[in-house]
């Protein structure tokens, strides 16, 4: 390791960055109860038993074994140095390591894209106060305040007003040293032919635009009267792809992990509008349509997503090919109905949250039912011929359900609707996913299918084993466990690495640190103890633990030990005893031993 690296540094790092997401990079992760689960990438295997921990921030393979945090895993899986994995996030997450850590110089590249994301920072800061604070930002403010914005909305989402000038901007990003071509490469700044920069957004109403870690990697500005266009969006720049970046991703991550639930919407103003009225699980796109990242990433937070674009036809268009790529993912897919003259935003402003979540959310059509409704429109039902295709498309969405109840569920809708067998649409169904090659949900599915055994098979362990590692789950979990731990036994584990383990874990916590296994591991040197006290942590252990269980684990513990010493007591007087030249005295004490040893084994 090079140097001395801030251990706040590390953290700090670590905390800003999502493990769940690193590893999606590499390995195709289902979520499954508090955990992800996917095939192990350093080892081969086939069904899947490598397992990460969003809460807990690490991950852990019960085939081979390995485990870590974040940075573990980058050094694992790329050959890294710990300061290479650390400048790799640093870097994704914005954050500055001091110089003198890096092995290399930074190259100019990423100093330029270090500017570039200061600048933004140092602009939505500006445009922010200039909204609040200035006379030019008063027309702007009061435009959002006639939209229903409130102060605390405005002040959340940094909106702010960029002053129609040409070089009020360009002089503020040139006194912090920024350079024009610099800011024009970030989509800040607008050049003509005759080398003169100008403010790319200037008159108009800022939406910063931030990426999944919060910081502003581009803007939105919106006219504020009919000018068009309506929206000037940031290029796509070395910090911002339209087609990754979720709008408000950063602010939802925990409510949608916490609902489970994603409500995708076409425009930020849907976003900021429903959070103000208190539904927090949303995301926009840029008014582009879904790229198959965007569906990937919300398909490892949230079981269901609820698509919420305009009621219009755009929206209903952008919706279809939304609810299908989502459905191709595997995500569990619904569509909501917004009434055809209003958006989701207007709707919220016009009616209220309340009636949003009731009318809107809690009432979104399935997938199918969607997509039923949808082709309807296409075809005259009347007519024969067009029946009979509209019939036809709805089986190819049918027979793209995983699930065989849902399948039957529809097809006897279908079946009663058009007055025909079920069985024939059966068939029709099941020639359709043969044609198309979709295994039947035992093959496929084996994520949700399977209960969750470690390949290796755990060897029994002595009772007195299984304690410790009980134990030692719960005081990694927490310190006040810890605590009273260290004090009735210290570090009399039997189990030597455990007792490493239990050491370190009381210095951790001695030194004010919360109850953080990603954090904790750090500390241990040795891989293999390093493996072991994240396999303990991964263990699933009860939400809530009695004192008398505790206590318990305690005891067993102590017997043990209490066992082995009198065995090693007993060794000493066996000694004792021979040197003495008394040979049934020592044969009688031999016997002790043997006997007390075996009494071990069986605990
Ligand atoms: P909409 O036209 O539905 O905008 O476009 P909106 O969100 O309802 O905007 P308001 O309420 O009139 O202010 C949906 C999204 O498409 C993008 C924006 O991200 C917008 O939120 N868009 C729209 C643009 O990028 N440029 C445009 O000119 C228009
Ligand atoms: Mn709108």
């Amino acid at each position: 390791m090079a140097g001395h690296i801030p251990e706040e540094k590390v953290d700090e790092i670590r905390r800003s960055t999502d493990i769940v997401e690193v590893i999606g990079n590499y390995v195709d992760l289902k979520k499954q109860g508090r955990n992800h689960f996917g095939l192990c990438p350093f080892h081969g295997e086939n069904t899947p038993s490598f397992s990460v921990s969003q809460d807990k921030q690490i991950f852990h393979c019960f085939g081979c074994g390995k485990g870590g945090n974040v940075y573990t895993f980058l050094m694992e899986i790329e050959g890294f140095s710990f300061i290479q994995a650390l400048k790799q996030l640093a870097e994704q997450t914005g954050i500055d390591l001091p110089d003198q850590l890096s092995e290399e110089a930074p190259s100019e590249k990423s100093q330029e894209s270090q500017a570039m994301l200061e600048a933004h920072q140092w602009l939505t800061k500006l445009y922010h106060h200039l909204l609040k604070n200035s006379k030019d930002g008063r027309e702007a403010y009061q435009y959002l305040i006639d939209r229903g914005f409130t102060d605390e909305t405005i002040q959340k989402y940094q909106i702010g007003y960029s002053p129609d000038s040409k070089d009020f901007v360009v002089t503020f990003l040139e006194k912090k040293g920024y350079h024009p071509q610099t800011m024009v490469k970030a989509g800040l700044l607008s050049t003509n032919d005759y080398g003169e920069y100008a403010d790319r957004f200037r008159g108009r109403v800022i939406f910063p635009l931030r990426n999944h870690l919060g910081k502003t990697v581009a803007f939105a500005g919106r006219s504020l009267g009919q000018q068009e266009p309506k929206y000037l969006n940031s290029p796509e720049t070395e910090l911002f792809h339209k087609g990754r970046l979720l709008y408000n991703f950063d602010l939802a991550r925990s409510a949608i992990r916490k609902e489970k639930t994603v409500i995708l919407f076409e425009g930020f103003g849907d976003v900021i509008s429903a959070d103000q009225a208190d539904i927090h699980h949303t995301v926009g796109t840029m008014g582009t349509s879904l790229s198959s990242m965007q569906a990937n990433l919300l398909k490892k937070y949230a079981e269901q997503i609820i698509i919420c674009y305009d009621g219009d036809r755009a929206g209903i268009e952008a919706a279809v090919k939304a609810a299908k790529l989502l459905k191709s993912v595997g995500c569990q897919t619904y569509v909501a109905r917004v009434p055809d003259e209003l958006d989701p935003d207007e709707f919220i402003q016009k009616y209220g949250g309340d009636r949003f979540k009731r009318e809107i959310i809690d009432t979104s059509d399935t997938y199918i039912s969607f997509m039923m409704n949808y082709l309807r429109r296409d075809y005259n039902l009347q007519v024969e011929g067009d029946r009979i295709t509209y019939i036809e498309k709805v089986l190819q969405e049918i027979a793209g359900l995983d699930r065989a109840v849902e399948r039957e569920h529809y097809l006897n809708e279908i079946a009663t609707e058009f007055q025909l067998s079920v069985e024939t649409l059966k068939e029709e169904v099941q020639r359709i996913r043969s044609q198309s090659g979709v295994k039947d949900k035992e093959t496929k599915n084996r994520y949700t299918n399977d209960t969750r055994q470690p390949t290796v098979q755990k060897k029994l362990l002595p009772a007195f084993h299984n304690a410790e590692r009980k134990l030692i789950a719960y005081m990694l979990r927490d310190p006040y466990i810890a605590d009273k731990v260290q004090e009735e036994i210290g570090g009399a584990f039997n189990i030597e690495d455990h007792q490493v383990i239990v050491t370190h874990l009381y210095a951790y916590y001695e030194d004010g640190n919360e109850s953080d296994i990603s954090q904790f591991v750090e500390m241990i040197e040795d891989a293999s103890i390093k493996n072991l006290a994240i396999e303990l942590a991964m263990a699933p252990v009860s939400e809530e633990v009695s004192d008398q269980e505790i206590h318990d684990y305690i005891t067993r513990i102590r017997s043990e030990q209490w066992d082995r010493t009198d065995i090693r007591n007993l060794e000493s007087e066996l000694k004792k005893a021979e040197q003495q030249n008394e040979p049934i005295r020592a044969a009688e004490i031999a016997m002790e031993i043997i006997k007390r040893k075996k009494e071990l084994k069986h605990h």
